[in-house]
């Protein structure tokens, strides 16, 4: 099996995120198979330009992955613009989606994607920040955009005190185990 891991939180040793990705990815390579690591922070992809678009690096990586494990932090009411970069390198036309007469068609399938959430507040639909959700949502639909359902763990709550803090890590690092049961 092939892990790659994507981490893109910029809070260092602070980050939420790169502790859940840490836990899936010990829990996915226990029996030690190898995880390729991209950190986005650290090595950052930049804009998108023309010459760039279609077929790289970033792609072939992404294809050679059976699974891949995507620390997402939510920032400004979305994602990182460093993961922003990633995705835009990995929805490829002709590679991970293609157009169809009767639609566009998802080409990615057939891998896990498990996405590690840390949200500073809490976005429950229906309540009025449910509205400014536009993390989960959005990578929800950009992942069945190209064929895949995600799976989603969630540490909520984290800017909201070091007891909110505590209890989000705590119920991201119960769904990660959850997940490997
Ligand atoms: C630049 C920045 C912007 C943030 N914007 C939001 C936000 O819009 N909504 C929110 O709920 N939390 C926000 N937060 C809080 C983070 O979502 C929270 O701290 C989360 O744990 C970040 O993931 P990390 O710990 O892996 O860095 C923001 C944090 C930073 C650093």
């Amino acid at each position: 099996m092939t892990i790659l891991r994507v981490d893109s939180s910029i809070t260092g040793e602070n980050s939420v995120s790169r502790i859940l990705t840490q836990r899936i990815t010990d829990q996915l390579a226990s029996g030690g198979e190898p995880v390729v690591v991209r950190d986005l922070a650290a090595d950052p992809l930049p804009h998108l330009t023309l010459d760039q678009l279609g077929a790289g690096p970033v792609l072939d990586e992404f294809l050679a992955a059976d699974t891949v494990v995507i620390g997402a932090p939510m920032y400004n009411f979305t994602l990182p613009t460093q993961l922003k970069a990633w995705l835009d390198r990995i929805l490829v036309a002709g590679q991970t989606f293609r157009y169809t007469a009767t639609g566009p068609e998802g080409l990615a399938g057939g891998r896990r994607v498990i996405v590690a959430l840390s949200r500073g507040g809490f976005y429950e639909e229906g309540t009025p920040a449910g509205a400014l959700e536009h993390l989960k949502t959005y990578l929800t639909g950009v992942f069945g955009f190209i064929g895949i359902a995600p799976e989603f763990v969630h540490a909520d709550g984290i800017a909201a005190g070091p007891e909110q803090r505590e209890a989000g890590i705590a119920n991201g690092l119960e769904e990660v185990d959850r997940l490997a049961a």
